[in-house]
């Protein structure tokens, strides 16, 4: 693995890899006589950042420092990017300088450029199509809850076109679990995307309906209905959305003991309630601390 730009773009056993090795980093992070090697050590790494991130900035510049490295926050508004110096010169000015990027961005294409032309390990922070790092912290902590992956069905409830329904459509045609989507038909994604996640394996159901969708189901997730860069769309987004709610009837389809999952940031009252967020708190930031070990995984492998 030379980078990490989609789900999509990985293997089943990459993604196996880097859980197992999550699993192993978060069993033993602090552990004195078990500290793993230090796989950044004497490197700088930059973080450039087109939108606002708790989760991910923290969890990235925490787990390079320990993986012995260095980081550098670069919000574009700072950089000349954000005045309009393309993303080839960038990549091509950081590349001589930093040793890997960690990238939120709009467009997919751009950490593709970069990392093409950087020549340095490039990871995707989040950009409109995938948001890999918290799919893979996501079926880390899914693993943790249910001891696998296989024979789930989880149920994505929201706007499935945004980043995170589609990491969970890759997800799916990666590992094989089934994957339902309930979402209002303007905001499915698109049927050239289902068909090429169908054909490489995937088991999609999608449905306007969330309670069918969460019918049995053994995870329920969500994500904000507004997604970072769809700021002016809100008010209509709010009356799409409305009935796609994670909320008492919605959980009360899904199997008996059904985990309730939130990438987070979460607004409740909308994509779910103030109630089901608290009673499924625990595992909801179990997911968020799982992004610290998913992603010093990711580096690691990079590495080796
Ligand atoms: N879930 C997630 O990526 O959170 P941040 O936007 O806070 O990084
Ligand atoms: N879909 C959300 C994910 C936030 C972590 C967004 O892009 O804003």
């Amino acid at each position: 693995m030379k980078h990490l730009l989609s789900i999509e773009s990985l293997t089943a056993p990459e993604i196996l890899e880097i859980l197992n090795l999550a699993a192993t980093l978060k069993a033993t992070r602090g552990h004195e006589k078990h500290q793993p090697q230090q796989p950044l050590a004497g490197e700088c790494w930059g973080l450039l950042f087109s939108k606002s991130s708790t989760r991910t900035r923290v969890s990235f510049e925490v787990g390079i420092r320990e993986l012995g490295g260095d980081s550098l926050f670069l919000s574009s508004n700072e950089i000349q990017l954000g005045r309009g110096e393309p993303i080839e010169d960038t990549a091509r000015v950081l590349g001589r300088m930093i040793h890997g990027a960690v990238i939120r961005t709009f467009k997919q294409s751009d950490i593709e450029t970069f990392a093409a032309l950087s020549g340095i390990p490039t990871i995707n922070a989040l950009t409109d199509e995938e948001h890999p790092c918290q799919i893979l912290a996501d079926l880390q902590t899914i693993k943790e809850l249910r001891g696998t992956l296989d024979g789930l069905k989880i149920a994505f409830i929201g706007d499935a076109d945004c980043n995170m329904g589609r990491s969970w459509i890759w997800a799916a045609a990666r590992l094989g679990f089934e994957l339902r989507l309930a979402c209002p038909e303007l905001y499915c994604p698109p049927a050239e995307l289902i068909a090429r996640a169908r054909a490489a394996g995937a088991s999609i159901m999608i449905t306007e309906s969330p309670e069918e969708a969460a019918q049995g189901a053994d995870i329920l997730y969500t994500d904000v209905w507004v997604s970072m860069g769809k700021e002016e769309e809100a008010e209509y987004r709010a009356a799409q959305f409305g009935p796609y709610q994670i909320n008492d009837s919605v959980v009360a389809a899904a199997a008996p003991g059904a985990h309730v999952l939130h990438c987070l940031p979460a607004y409740r009252g909308k994509e779910i309630t103030a109630e089901v967020f608290e009673r499924h708190a625990d595992a909801i930031f179990q997911q968020a601390e799982n992004r610290l070990h998913a992603q010093k995984a990711v580096m690691t492998l990079l590495k080796s």
